[in-house]
């Protein structure tokens, strides 16, 4: 069977990088969650004192410190020059300076690029905000999720719990709200639906409903595109 790219975006927490995990698994392809790459550069950005609104010094950091992924049992780790990072970037500093820092055009050029060439050759599922139509318009399958807030809020909480992070309910309610605002009226690139991606609202549906759901729709393209 041919590889494919499957695109899936959606606002915070509507449960893309489960979802796409899960499928990239599955179908054995590999996994790129883009909003690790946003938040990677916020992180460096908050560690090399550098301001979320100096563009330039932002597209610097990005430069000197290349960020990897490495796909392992227990998930995918990330790196921003050789130094892993998975559990900082999860961080609430990071989360709340993260929309400031991918709105600048200088740094969605740099991470877009990279993520244009993990994909140039299918068998990649990507998550994030424009992957349908700004990085891969080209993908066969593309997706958009999206859920309630109650229920996002409820899922960021419970993540949160488990990694044990502290947060207040309805300050993270407040906070995916804020997110949703600045990553939907961003000028460059913001989160919104392509043209021609299916939209899954997986409200009070469990994971393993939407992961079904979505590989009927992936399906039913490869005996279209056959
Ligand atoms: O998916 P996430 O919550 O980890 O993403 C973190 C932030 O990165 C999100 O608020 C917006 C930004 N982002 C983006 O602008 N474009 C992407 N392709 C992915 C994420």
């Amino acid at each position: 069977m041919k590889k494919i790219n499957i695109a899936i975006d959606g606002p915070a927490s509507s449960g893309k990088s489960t979802v796409a995990k899960i499928l990239a698994k599955n179908y054995g392809y590999i996994y790129t969650d883009t909003g690790a790459m946003y938040r990677s550069v916020t992180y460096l950005a908050i560690q090399h004192q550098v301001a979320f609104s100096d563009e330039s010094s932002l597209v610097d950091l990005i430069e000197r410190y290349p960020i990897s992924f490495e796909q392992t049992t227990d998930g995918q780790k990330v790196f921003v020059d050789g130094q892993e990072v998975t559990e900082a970037i999860r961080q609430n500093d990071v989360t709340n300076g993260v929309s400031e820092v991918s709105a600048w055009s200088g740094v969605r050029e740099k991470l877009v690029d990279v993520q244009k060439k993990i994909a140039q050759n299918g068998g990649v599922v990507m998550d994030g905000r424009d992957i349908g139509t700004a990085v891969l318009p080209n993908a066969e399958v593309k997706i958009f999720l999206v859920a309630s807030v109650i229920e996002r809020a409820e899922r960021r909480f419970k993540e949160n719990q488990a990694a044990g992070i502290e947060t207040d309910f309805e300050t993270l309610k407040k906070e995916i709200e804020q997110r949703d605002h600045l990553d939907s009226t961003r000028e460059v690139s913001p989160l919104k639906q392509a043209e021609d991606a299916i939209l899954v609202d997986t409200t009070g549906l469990s994971i393993i409903e939407v992961v079904q759901h979505i590989e009927k729709i992936v399906a039913d393209k490869q005996v279209l595109s056959k």
